[in-house]
């Protein structure tokens, strides 16, 4: 049995592993939030949090599960060490989800092994299958991680694998958890686990990778060359110490090389048949809602969604762009949802252009929160003759979101 979707599955990992980026910290109606915002942007796997890391987590993970893991939305996924308690917690808190998957993980590598959990080879060998069985009991989708896949033993990694599908992996997902990995070195990686690993064919490949050395995403297109059909990301790459792979880069490299993409999913290069579900319309939305709750800047130049992102300053650019946009420019500003057209705010706008403002930066506010806002902006607007997008953002966290 084959078992590769005919599109690259987006498993967000912003609320989980993001939500480890040092200050990221969110509480639990900020996180549903972003899940919603994560649905709308069409990703297939939103992992909700780690349920027994604590109490608020796993309430995250549950109140997730029931307000967003609806039919035809996203699955709903929660992290788990190989353990009994930690397998619990988490079937536990995703009850309420339509589609529900368990994240279960063992690391893999000598230096973990010997350090950090003072285990042998023999002991993983005997742990995972136990585990991904135990998994199974609560759902029939369960996703199996080798921790530090990247600095383990290859030909150890494929009997590991092997016993994971057996026990009923159907996604085994294959962590760069260091950021180690060069391009060339993870997609021979995956190329092994595809020849190697003889029961390969009944799980989907997933690629979950660190930025410390800002390959993450280069890592993952050679993966998708070599078999990778999951990826694992984050909005604006936020994570633990350099952060995660982004979302939006990965998407946009997919959508905007499709033609380059399209024959390792088996198309014709020409097919216009889109490699993700994702809506890329809503990513600057989805990004900017994800920096203002968690308080992590966006860098200037920061690929897709940084604030120069789609500007041009030098006079060339500037004479080449008017004359024709292609000249300095791969994709569409529009096509990241961002309007060309930006009215500008001054004291003279109304209440519905600032409102469409806002929720093009990502905010959804109640009425009165908006009247609010509303009346706040028309202070400062009193005061400066233009509104940058940066007061907005300032006015609706000082008079909004602040206690
Ligand atoms: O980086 C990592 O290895 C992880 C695992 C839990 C998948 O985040
Ligand atoms: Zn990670």
């Amino acid at each position: 049995m084959t078992n590769q979707p005919d599109r690259i599955i987006i498993f967000d990992t912003t609320l989980r592993d993001g939500e480890q980026s040092p200050g990221a910290s969110l509480n639990v109606d900020e996180k549903l939030t972003i899940a919603r915002a994560l649905a709308k942007l069409g990703v297939d796997v939103i992992e909700a949090g780690f349920p027994h890391a604590s109490p608020g987590d796993f309430d995250a993970v549950s109140k997730i599960a029931q307000a967003v893991g609806v039919e035809n939305g996203p699955s709903i996924c929660g992290l788990a060490r190989a353990t009994q308690k930690d397998i619990k917690s988490a079937g536990d808190a995703l009850q309420g989800a339509y589609k529900k998957r368990i994240h279960t993980f063992l690391a893999t590598s000598d230096i973990h092994l010997q350090y950090k959990l003072k285990k042998t080879r023999a002991d993983v060998l005997a742990m995972v299958p136990d585990m991904v069985a135990y998994a199974k009991t609560f759902t029939d989708d369960v996703e199996f991680s080798p921790e530090d896949a990247g600095r383990s033993d290859p030909e150890f990694l494929y009997q590991v694998l092997e016993l994971a599908i057996k026990a009923g992996a159907t996604t085994v997902n294959i962590p760069d958890t260091v950021g180690y990995t060069t391009p060339s070195e993870y997609g021979a990686l995956i190329k092994g686990i595809k020849d190697n690993v003889p029961n390969i064919d009944q799980a989907i490949i997933s690629v979950h990778g660190h930025n410390d050395l800002g390959l993450a995403v280069a890592n993952f297109l050679e993966a998708v060359k070599n078999g990778a059909r999951q990826l694992e990301c984050t909005i604006n790459g936020i994570g633990e110490r350099a952060g995660n792979a982004a979302l939006e880069e990965l998407v946009m490299a997919l959508h905007v090389r499709r033609q380059f993409y399209n024959p390792f999913l088996g198309r014709a290069p020409e097919s216009t048949e889109p490699l993700t579900n994702i809506d890329t319309k809503q990513i600057y939305k989805t990004s900017r809602l994800v920096s203002n709750l968690t308080g992590m800047l966006v860098q200037p130049n920061k690929a897709i969604v940084g604030a120069n992102a789609f500007s041009h300053e030098s006079g060339i650019h500037q004479d080449g762009v008017l004359k024709n946009r292609l000249t300095y420019e791969i994709m569409d500003a529009e096509s990241i949802g961002l309007t060309t057209n930006q009215i500008v705010l001054g004291k003279l706008s109304g209440r519905n252009a600032f409102r469409t403002r806002l929720q093009e930066l990502g905010f959804e506010l109640s009425e009165n929160d908006l009247n609010k806002a509303f009346l706040r902006f028309k202070e400062v607007a009193d005061k400066k003759r233009e509104i940058t997008d940066w007061d907005l953002e300032a006015i609706v966290n000082d008079e909004i979101q602040q206690p």
